[in-house]
């Protein structure tokens, strides 16, 4: 019988660790207490805010894959104008939404920073009428409100004449082996501006993009992650610096099966776009992103969504809308959303599972409307009792089928009031006198009966 039970709690705490790069595997360390926030979190807020947003073309991808010019991209900052950024009402909606944490592109691959760099002359401070430093005053303003700040930062720069390439399929600028110090004076020209973000940021959290067209050494990972570390070493690094970060980020595609990293956060995206483009009108409903986030948490992981603010530093309504319901729905939830931990696999219940950190608590959380009662199988242990989260109406429950010729648990059956079901996504605590235990068996047959 032991064989069959999996102690759900410590299943959900297996360390596990996917490493792409080639050559040296790095050394993972133990970073649970680092990471006890990220992974309290559940919620980010993503902001892609660049001058892509002034004539709504992809972010970077648009010139380096040919839709426009560069020279046209670049021209843009000439009329990125931030006259309505009010950082105070980002910060503001992104507390609202319930969300613990936030990343910005402090640089996309385009190499527009949007802080004061002096590292070169791309900067919305330089380049744009917006004529002013746009990260130090969100900054000031999300920390204000408790919500930590991560910094996205992409370590290629399509614009820096030392980087390698600018179009995907045009001629390259140069080749890294036949030209190794001018690859150097790029990757001090990288470590100069995040030496500056640092100075003037100290990030939680450090997000890396466009790693993918070179390999860790190339990169320097290790001395590059490494410096961060000993700069702050309480920072969390995701996972795309080549192998060297502290967690994974699968991208838009929500993972079908529980990701192999023991920390995961999904990017996404609320219509089909990270910058603002004015066409894309596609949005995610409401609900369409709730399941998505409820997903996320009951497989362990965080969700990163993603809003595109307009040039102006407007955000366009429909994303405003789906974070302040978001928040509202999290309010109501918060025991079911904050601190929780993977849930149980999927076969014991047709809904989303996650469990609380001590483990004792099973919560359920129901996508559709019940046409009957919840049924539960194979939960092993005595329930003490069934909640219906942010609800003072108490379902009423029972455990069928129990044998007592065999350990395999009843089948239990819960019927929640209708008056107690959330417009949204209904959630049941399952408290039980001690860390969930599921059965994991297939049946057994009789060897006696009473
Ligand atoms: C991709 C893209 C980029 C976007 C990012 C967000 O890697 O290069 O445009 O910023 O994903 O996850």
């Amino acid at each position: 019988m032991k064989n069959l039970i999996l102690t759900a709690i410590l299943a959900a705490g297996l360390v596990s660790t996917s490493c792409q790069q080639q050559g040296a595997v790095p050394v993972k360390e133990d970073t649970t207490a680092k990471m006890q926030w990220f992974e309290d979190a559940k919620l980010g807020i993503f902001i892609h805010w660049g001058i892509y947003a002034v004539d709504g073309v992809g972010e970077s991808w648009s010139f380096h894959n040919g839709q426009i010019s560069h020279e046209d991209y670049m021209a843009q900052a000439k009329r990125f104008t931030a006259s309505n950024y009010d950082p105070a009402a980002w910060a503001d909606l992104i507390a609202a939404s319930g969300a613990r944490y936030t990343v910005i592109t402090s640089k996309h691959h385009d190499g527009v920073a949007l802080w004061d760099t002096k590292a070169d002359d791309k900067s919305l401070v330089k380049m744009s009428p917006a004529a002013r430093d746009l990260l130090t005053p969100f900054a000031e303003a999300v920390r204000a409100r408790g919500v930590k700040l991560g910094l996205y930062y992409s370590l290629l720069d399509w614009s820096h004449p030392d980087y390698p390439n600018i179009y995907r399929n045009g001629p390259a600028r140069y080749d890294i082996a036949a030209e190794p110090k001018r690859w150097q004076s790029f990757l001090d020209f990288d470590m100069l501006q995040l030496k500056e973000l640092q100075d003037a940021y100290r990030p939680d959290l450090w997000w890396f993009d466009g790693d993918w067209e070179q390999s860790a050494e190339t990169w320097k990972a290790k001395e590059l992650t490494d410096s961060l570390r000993t700069w702050n070493p309480a920072c969390i690094i995701n996972s795309r610096i080549q192998g060297y970060g502290d967690y994974g980020t699968p991208e838009v595609g929500v993972p079908v099966v529980r990701p192999e990293d023991r920390y995961w956060e999904l990017c996404y995206t609320i219509n089909d776009s990270w910058g603002f483009q004015h066409k894309d009108l596609n949005f995610k409903d409401f609900n369409m992103i709730l399941r998505t986030f409820v997903d996320c948490i009951s497989g362990g992981g965080n969700l990163l969504l993603d809003i595109g603010p307009r040039e102006d530093g407007t955000i366009p309504q429909e994303e405003v809308d789906v974070l302040r319901r978001l928040g509202q729905w999290i309010g109501k939830h918060a025991e079911a959303v904050y601190g929780t931990r993977a849930g149980i696999p999927d076969q014991h219940v047709k809904a989303y599972t996650t469990l609380n950190s001590t483990g004792d608590i099973l919560y359920i959380y129901l996508p559709y409307k019940p046409l009957g009662t919840v049924q539960v199988k194979g939960l092993l242990d005595h329930i003490k009792n069934i909640r219906v989260v942010g609800s003072s109406l108490a379902p009423s429950w029972k455990i069928f089928n129990k044998q007592s010729w065999n350990d395999i648990p009843g089948l239990l059956e819960i019927s929640v009031p209708e008056e107690a079901l959330d417009p949204d996504m209904t959630v049941l605590a399952i408290e039980m006198d001690g860390p969930v235990q599921v059965y994991r068996g297939s049946g057994q047959v009789i060897t006696f009966n009473e």
